[in-house]
């Protein structure tokens, strides 16, 4: 896979994709590369104007991109269904379905369903997605789901006696718990998927540091700075395009950037930590996600057990 770059992916006419918070940095990346080649995009964004702006960027510079727009709030699970129902009746299948949308150490809100923000929107919402639109990925053989973590994955374990931080928040614990919950739920799945027989394939990836808008929440003085050392968000998805079109993906691996500390550079399968594989805790967070969003699906398949 060396300096693995898009252009190496023949033409993918028919596949259908769904990207969640594809307006902005890696997301908006991602869906452009996939529209390149001919995927039909369907931007998931919570800001129909924002989506809008992004969708004609990407036919301007594709004018046959297949490019749709539905809204959705990912943080809601309300609108996580109202969006499955709509996809549902526009489509029988589903190809690639990109768990992308993300904030990071934003200030402490609970949401609509009761959720600490961060959780809400990186990991449950996503959670409750794929397990509503399940049916039509595994109407697709060798549909994947790419589901985007990070190095901060490392930043916290899960709490599981406080999973919203009602005891105390702190941005940086929340944000790496909620990444750390990505990367097993795509662990997780893989498994799950596997033990049931569905050739559907999970997969995790993470894009390295890169030029996005996920630094809105950081002081004024250092977002500057940062952007002087970032890769930019074209090479940043790199890993995750390559996580949905690879050929050589197996699913259950985990894609990141191959240079130095997986900052920056081309797509590579990388390692992750012990605890981001401990069946115990995968299982406990698959559990109490299925309660927490009332999306229960995998249930009771245990590979191995
Ligand atoms: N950039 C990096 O270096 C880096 C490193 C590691 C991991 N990541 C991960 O990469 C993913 C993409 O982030 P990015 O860096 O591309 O940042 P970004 O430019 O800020 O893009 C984030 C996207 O998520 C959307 N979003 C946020 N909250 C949402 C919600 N409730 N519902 C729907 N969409 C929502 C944003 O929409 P709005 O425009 O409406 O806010 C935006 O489209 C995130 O999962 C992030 O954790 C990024």
């Amino acid at each position: 896979m060396n300096n693995w770059n898009i252009d190496q992916v023949p033409a993918q006419s028919g596949k259908v994709a769904v990207i969640t918070g594809a307006n902005s940095g890696i997301g908006y990346e991602t869906a452009l590369g996939l529209a390149k080649k001919d995927v039909e995009v369907i931007l998931a964004c919570r800001n129909l104007q924002k989506a809008a702006e992004a969708k004609s960027n990407i036919v301007n510079q594709y004018p046959k991109a297949q490019v749709k727009i539905l809204k959705l709030d990912v943080s809601s699970l309300r609108e996580v269904g109202e969006f499955a129902n709509q996809f549902g009746r526009q489509y029988e299948k589903l190809d690639l379905l990109i768990n992308n949308a993300g904030i990071m150490m934003s200030p402490y809100k609970v949401t609509e369903d009761g959720f600490e923000n961060q959780l809400a929107t990186n990991y449950l919402g996503h959670f409750a997605l794929t397990g509503l639109l399940l049916p039509l990925l595994t109407a697709s053989p060798g549909s994947r789901v790419v589901t985007v973590s990070s190095l901060s994955y490392k930043w916290a374990d899960i709490q599981f006696d406080d999973l919203q931080a009602q005891k105390g928040y702190s941005r940086r614990k929340a944000y790496g718990q909620s990444k750390r919950a990505c990367l097993i739920f795509a662990y997780e799945l893989q498994r799950r998927l596997s033990a049931a027989r569905y050739n559907t394939l999970s997969v995790a990836a993470h894009p390295g540091l890169s030029q996005t808008n996920l630094d809105q929440y950081f002081p004024a003085l250092i977002r500057p700075l940062g952007k002087l050392f970032l890769q930019p968000a074209t090479q940043g998805a790199l890993p995750i395009l390559y996580g949905a079109l690879a050929t050589s993906i197996k699913g259950g691996e985990f894609i990141g950037p191959d240079g130095f500390q997986e900052l920056r550079g081309y797509p590579a399968r990388v390692n992750s930590d012990d605890y981001s594989k401990n069946r115990k805790v995968a299982q406990r967070l698959w559990q109490a996600s299925e309660e927490m969003t009332h999306s229960y699906y995998l249930s009771n398949i245990v590979e191995g057990a």
